[in-house]
């Protein structure tokens, strides 16, 4: 049985509601009290709370603890009837309320005072409507309804304020991206799947995935779909920019992970899909002896806007066709894999083979799946949202490291996997392959 559907005692006896509550007294203890010592303010999403406190790890523990047990408790409280009628709601409402924050441009019209800043502080919903150009009364029902997910807030009647969530919005525009892009191509995609998966019961087709079936236009994959959509292009790569900003993605966890005989100088690197080159310079930076081409297709360097360094040099180059760049001494698939059914990873791997000299590497540096029910429920429902994501843009998956080493090997039986390392904090890890001809 997966691990969070334990509904039982525990084993001292306790019923696991008591000894979830336990550990969020626990835990939030804990953070208090480590908050405290800080100078910290107590916990809060008020809109002067501050807005990214990083904890060290033991904290960042009962912080873990702490979300993934009023998680559960949550939903054991809620109970099941109620569990399957309600996220729907507040999915569909949490979406269209965000997006229209972002198109009415809402952040930027509402003062970004403090609390005690009484006035400044908060605009009455008249001079907001005035201000962005919606009915008065539309806009009190429509931000009301964003109010009990933390975004914006009344402080005294008729007028709205920031809260913290809100004015993280004002300031990291890519949150903007990340919700347009999850209105226009994750939802519809999501209401897809049924049809697609009707159609083409073996989900092994880029161009027959649930987004495609629902907003493709008869493209050959999300890809190529992009490829036609600048805009949606720019979308895309700003999103996967937001992703490495989260620490757990952060190119460190790849240099701390590069293998030894890489690092020495003159070794050339191709780092396909390699996008905007972000982890490609930090390759460059950390190994200087490494001379790297970054190749993607030219639609996506061109909405990367690129920049050439000294050691990094930029091509398009079509993964699915012969690999130009010959005889380097590695090639690289940094979260690139996990886009494409096993049939086209074995495809993309073939196309290397014309250009790999007898013990060339290729590393490939992506999500590598836990068990089922291994996870902690916060880490497997993240995991697991990530997946189905695959699923409904590319019909591909999150493979486990058995999925992995048997999609390699049928790629060619000369890939032969020499390590799997998992860096610690790194929601991505690394598969060493040799080329042994
Ligand atoms: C998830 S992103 C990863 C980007 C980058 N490697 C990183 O780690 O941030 C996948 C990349 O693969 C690129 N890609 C998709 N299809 C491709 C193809 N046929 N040939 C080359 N690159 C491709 C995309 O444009 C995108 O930049």
């Amino acid at each position: 049985m997966n691990g969070h559907c334990a509904t039982t005692n525990t084993a001292s006896g306790a019923s696991r509601a008591t000894h979830l509550a336990k550990i969020i007294g626990e835990s939030t203890a804990k953070i208090e009290v480590y908050r405290q010592e800080q100078g910290l303010p107590p916990l809060s999403l008020g809109p002067d709370a501050p807005l990214d406190v990083k904890y060290p790890p033991h904290i960042e523990q009962h912080r873990r603890s702490l979300i993934d047990a009023s998680l559960e408790l949550g939903d054991l409280a809620t109970g099941p009837v109620e569990l399957r009628l309600v996220p729907g709601w507040a999915v569909m409402t949490m979406f269209a309320v965000t997006q229209f924050i972002f198109d009415f441009d809402i952040p930027h019209h509402v003062p970004l005072g403090t609390e005690a800043d009484r006035d400044g502080g908060s605009i009455s919903y008249e001079s907001l409507a005035a201000a962005v150009g919606v009915g008065p009364s539309v806009l009190r029902q429509v931000l009301r309804a964003g109010m009990p997910y933390h975004m914006f807030h009344e402080p005294r009647p008729g007028h709205v304020a920031h809260t913290a969530t809100t004015k993280v919005m004002a300031r990291q525009p890519l949150i903007k991206d990340w919700t347009g892009l999850s209105n226009d191509v994750l939802l519809p995609g999501a209401g897809g799947l049924t049809e697609a998966l009707q159609k083409a019961p073996a989900a092994d087709d880029p161009a027959q995935t649930g987004f495609m079936f629902a907003r493709g236009g008869g493209e050959a994959g999300m890809y190529m779909y992009l490829e036609k959509h600048p805009e949606q292009a720019r979308r895309f790569a700003g999103v996967m920019g937001a992703f490495q900003q989260d620490e757990a993605y952060a190119p460190r966890h790849l240099i701390g992970s590069w293998p030894e005989d890489l690092q020495q100088g003159g070794k050339r690197l191709v780092d396909l899909g390699g996008s905007t080159g972000t982890v490609a310079f930090a390759l460059a930076e950390a190994f200087p002896g490494l001379e790297i081409v970054v190749q993607d297709l030219p639609g996506a360097l061109k909405a990367a806007r690129t920049r050439e360094g000294k050691k990094v040099a930029f091509m398009p180059h079509d993964f699915f066709e012969e690999q130009p760049v010959k005889g380097a001494d590695v090639y690289l698939f940094r979260w690139v894999l996990h886009n494409w059914p096993d049939a086209h990873v074995r495809r993309i791997l073939q196309a290397l083979i014309p250009s790999l000299k007898p013990g060339a590497k290729v590393i490939i540096f992506d999500e590598i799946m836990p068990p089922a029910g291994s996870m902690s429920l916060s880490v497997e429902r993240n995991q697991r949202n990530i997946d189905f994501g695959m699923l409904i843009l590319f019909n591909s998956k999150i493979r486990e490291v058995e999925e992995w080493k048997q999609v390699i090997s049928q790629a060619d039986s000369r890939f032969k996997v020499a390590d799997v390392r998992y860096p610690a904090d790194s929601r991505l890890s690394l598969i060493e392959i040799v080329w042994l001809p």
